[in-house]
């Protein structure tokens, strides 16, 4: 039989199919591809996978599970990929992939642009409402969570062909909107003088608040402040314009330094809803989903209580005919659906929200804005926490400013590389070395933020993002451990051992013998089965873990196999193409999570 490998190029995936056939022959049901109970396998003993199918389908058909293997076995056609299986212990049977298949796979997969993730996948038109920080405010982590989870789901997205529009749904409307521009207007400013930086912007809000408590005069001007603004008042929506221009230049700012691709373009803020906003009440209404609670127009969307068992206000017009931040959303989640035309939404938007955004969703779909064609999803996140399990604040007991937060990762990232390349043996032969020669400690700017931002990220995406975690930068900037600099020093060796071959490794066929060269082998194998299921998870952290393990089955082959130094050029060949795939898969992987891969460290 010619063999074609067939597409997803995964072998577990492909065996579980061919298991679950065979098994359906010899017990006569109807059993999914899941049901083959397909785990890796015993690489001691040889086997790559293991079906564990035999002792549970024992039971339900009264057979031994051994009996029963053997006979799965009989059916079994695996030719092609594996070597004829065998059956283990109580009803194990196990697999060795043919090393022909690997190596053919393995082919495909660098063929592929893709790297064979997204096979079969319909691209779709995704909306991503990220980010959002708000106006006259510094961000704090839980935007930046927001804006590097938001940022690798965009990626990895786009990767597999979906058709992703960013909305940054930043805070730039409301009624803190009224004491800001009063507290400018009071302070003498007027259309055509300077705002002035973030920094003031912020000692602003800080007054208007003070001044709004203390006194009530003022807190009736500002009250008319936010009706002048909503009505168009022409001195007051300058004012605004430039509380929203200053701030918006801080958050490119940040994006930049960030390595975050959010522009101008993306803005999507609050105030952008605002026609919509009656049109939106009014077709709530007129579906019959409102009712006055308390002089305030509400939904009660169906599902949700209270402890005492009453029904929660989704509040969709004031008492004062104002609308808030569930009227913009509403407005929000339909435009995202009748103009944007998305079939898939995600909030990545921090847990404390969920029942907020719950409440929006159930309102939508009552109205029919979300229908079965659409999936709406809230991609929630925890707390960033101090070393003391805290939510992360200054020694002064002040939020933490995201900026100060980047810059101490940089400067910290130099560092280490400083004393990675002091430290090094003066022959080169520290296993983590570049090339690089000692440089006295200056590190180049560049690398110290790929570096540097690059740990922060990580750690942001390598955990359950439900879960909280902890923000340490001892610990993110380890150089050996689950980390984005493992990762990058994984990639720079590899580079450089493809640097100093020479040439781009010649196609040869890979010939994964030796058990790391196996490893590896299937590890590379798992990339696009791991982005697939990213895609559907929305969990990043997958793909970390799967890069962490792509790194420490590199740095096992890189210590078993010679690569450069083997005799056999054939042995040789297959492997710089194993270390040429590595350094593909690591660097795109990262790439995918929004994390620079140098090419030297
Ligand atoms: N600006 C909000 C905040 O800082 C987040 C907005 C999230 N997106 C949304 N559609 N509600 O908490």
């Amino acid at each position: 039989m010619s063999f074609a490998p067939s597409r997803p190029l995964d072998p577990a995936r492909e065996l579980a199919a061919r298991v679950v056939d065979a098994a359906s022959i010899v017990t006569g049901l109807t059993l999914t591809p899941d049901e083959a109970l397909l785990r890796p396998g015993n690489a001691r003993h040889g086997a790559d996978f293991q079906a564990n199918l035999a002792m549970s389908l024992g039971k339900r058909v009264g057979r031994a599970p051994r009996d029963l293997a053997a006979a799965i076995v009989e059916q079994l056609d695996v030719a092609g990929v594996a070597e004829t299986p065998q059956v283990a212990g109580p009803g194990f049977i196990n697999f060795r992939l043919d090393e022909a298949w690997i190596g053919a796979a393995l082919r495909e997969t660098a063929d592929d642009p893709r790297l064979g993730a997204g096979a079969g996948h319909e691209p779709q038109r995704v909306v991503i409402d990220y980010s959002a920080p708000n106006i006259a405010k510094e961000m704090h982590v839980g935007h930046l969570r927001s804006t590097v989870i938001g940022d690798a789901l965009a990626r990895v997205l786009r990767f597999v062909g979906d058709d992703v529009v960013a909305q940054n749904h930043v805070g730039d409307w409301g009624t803190q909107f009224g004491m800001l521009i009063e507290e400018l207007h009071e302070a003498g400013w007027s259309a055509g003088s300077d705002a002035g930086s973030l920094a003031d912007l912020v000692a602003l809000y800080r007054q208007a608040q003070a001044h709004f408590a203390r006194d009530p005069a003022f807190a009736d001007r500002a009250r008319l402040r936010v009706v002048a603004l909503q009505a168009g008042d022409p001195e007051s929506v300058a004012a605004w314009r430039q509380l929203v221009a200053e701030s918006q230049r801080y958050f490119e700012g940040v994006y930049e330094l960030l390595g975050v691709a959010l522009s101008a373009n993306d803005m999507a803020g609050e105030s952008m809803y605002n026609d919509l906003l009656p049109e939106t009440v009014s077709e709530l209404e007129a579906a019959g989903l409102l009712e006055l609670d308390g002089g305030a127009l509400c939904a009660f969307p169906d599902g949700f209580q209270n402890r005492e068992g009453e029904r929660m206000a989704l509040i969709v017009r004031k008492s004062d005919g104002g609308y808030g931040y569930a009227t913009t959303d509403l407005a929000a989640v339909r435009h995202r659906v009748r103009t944007l035309a998305a079939e898939r939404i995600l909030y990545v938007v921090g847990a404390p929200q969920s029942q907020h955004l719950q409440m929006v969703f159930a309102t939508a779909r009552a109205a029919g804005w979300i229908g079965d064609d659409v999936a709406v999803e809230h991609v929630a996140f925890g707390s960033v926490l101090g070393e003391d399990g805290k939510p992360l604040r200054t020694r002064e007991g002040e939020t933490v400013k995201l900026v100060a937060l980047l810059d101490e990762a940089i400067t910290r990232a130099a560092d280490v590389i400083a004393e990675r390349v002091d430290t090094r043996s003066p022959g080169g032969s520290h296993p983590l070395a570049g090339d690089r020669q000692g440089t006295g400690g200056a590190v180049d700017e560049p690398l110290a933020r790929q570096v540097g931002i690059g740990a922060v990220k990580y750690a942001d995406l390598s955990g359950d993002r439900v879960s909280d975690y902890l923000f340490s930068f001892d610990r993110m900037l380890a150089l050996e451990g689950n980390t984005s600099v493992y990762l990058q020093y994984a990639h720079a060796r590899a580079a450089r051992v493809l640097r100093l071959a020479g040439a781009e490794p010649p196609p040869s066929p890979v010939r994964a013998r030796e058990p790391p060269e196996r490893a590896l082998a299937l590890a590379l194998l798992q990339f696009g089965p791991t982005v697939d299921h990213v895609v559907s998870s929305l969990q990043p952290h997958r793909l970390c873990t799967y890069l962490y393990d792509i790194a420490s089955s590199f740095s096992l082959f890189y210590e078993h196999c010679p690569i450069l130094k083997s005799e056999d050029p054939a042995v040789r060949d297959s492997r710089l193409r194993l270390t040429w795939q590595t350094a593909e898969v690591l660097r795109r992987g990262l790439g995918l999570l929004g994390i620079e891969a140098p090419a030297q460290l």
